[in-house]
């Protein structure tokens, strides 16, 4: 079965680099850009746009989602990210669980359909993860999180125990979310907050965190 990784951007490249560790080489990687067919992206080549897929049958190829995100107090920035993967999802195309080789999964953790684990990650007993997931690299997902479908937990964050993150939630590079804390879908936490209330959905906060005074 071969595996193409959609979006040759650079989270294509992490996600490839992920998918070596374990030995395994995409076979190509689309890009909706046909100024780039014919390229390399991490030394793997761009052969056409996404439609591509459509050529195949389900059941003859994989996809990673190779698009990251950017987000801004106003948005996540996941959406595209998402429709990406609802799209070939809902034609019946299967995303496989992606970590790289140099992490920690607790035994019981769980892993929905195209989580992405990156390098570094630390994944502790009973978290559950969504689908379309991307946990990236160097973050601590703690012992019973719970996070929604479609969420980013940026580099080097950390979700204390008991955490839930609602689906499609962005949590910065290097934020801290506290023990039993919860923060709504959609919810947009900048790199380097620290996060000791919850969050409603859809919210900003800022690095400053949420403190009341
Ligand atoms: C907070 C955030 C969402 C704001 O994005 P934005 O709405 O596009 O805002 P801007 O980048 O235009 O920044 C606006 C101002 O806030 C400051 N700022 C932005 N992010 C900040 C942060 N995390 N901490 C402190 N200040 C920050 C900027 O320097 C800028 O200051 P200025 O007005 O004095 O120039 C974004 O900066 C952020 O933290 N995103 C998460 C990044 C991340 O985790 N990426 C992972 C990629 S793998």
């Amino acid at each position: 079965m071969s595996l193409i990784v959609l979006c040759a951007g650079g989270h294509a490249r992490v996600v490839i680099e992920a998918l070596l560790s374990r030995g395994t080489r995409p076979s190509a990687v689309t890009d909706r850009d046909s100024a780039r067919v014919g390229t390399m992206c991490g030394g793997i080549p761009i052969t056409g746009p996404d439609e591509d897929i459509l050529k195949m049958k389900p059941d003859q190829v994989e996809l990673a989602n190779g698009l990251g995100n950017r987000a801004s107090r106003s948005s996540s920035g996941l959406s595209a990210r998402r429709e990406l993967f609802d799209r070939f999802a809902a034609l019946g195309y299967k995303f496989p669980v992606i970590t790289h080789a140099a992490t920690v999964v607790a035994s019981d953790a769980s892993l929905g359909e195209g989580a992405q684990v990156m390098a570094g990650v630390i994944i502790q007993p009973a978290a559950r993860i969504g689908r379309n997931v991307l946990v990236n690299t160097r973050a601590v997902v703690e012992h019973d999180c719970q996070v929604g479908d479609h969420c980013h937990i940026a580099p080097g964050a950390v979700l204390c125990g008991g955490v839930l993150v609602g689906e499609g939630a962005h949590v910065g590079a290097g934020a801290v979310v506290l023990s039993g804390v919860s923060l709504g879908a959609g919810a947009v936490v900048a790199a380097g907050a620290v996060i000791t209330k919850n969050v409603e959905a859809g919210a900003f906060v800022a690095a400053t965190g949420n403190r009341t005074s």
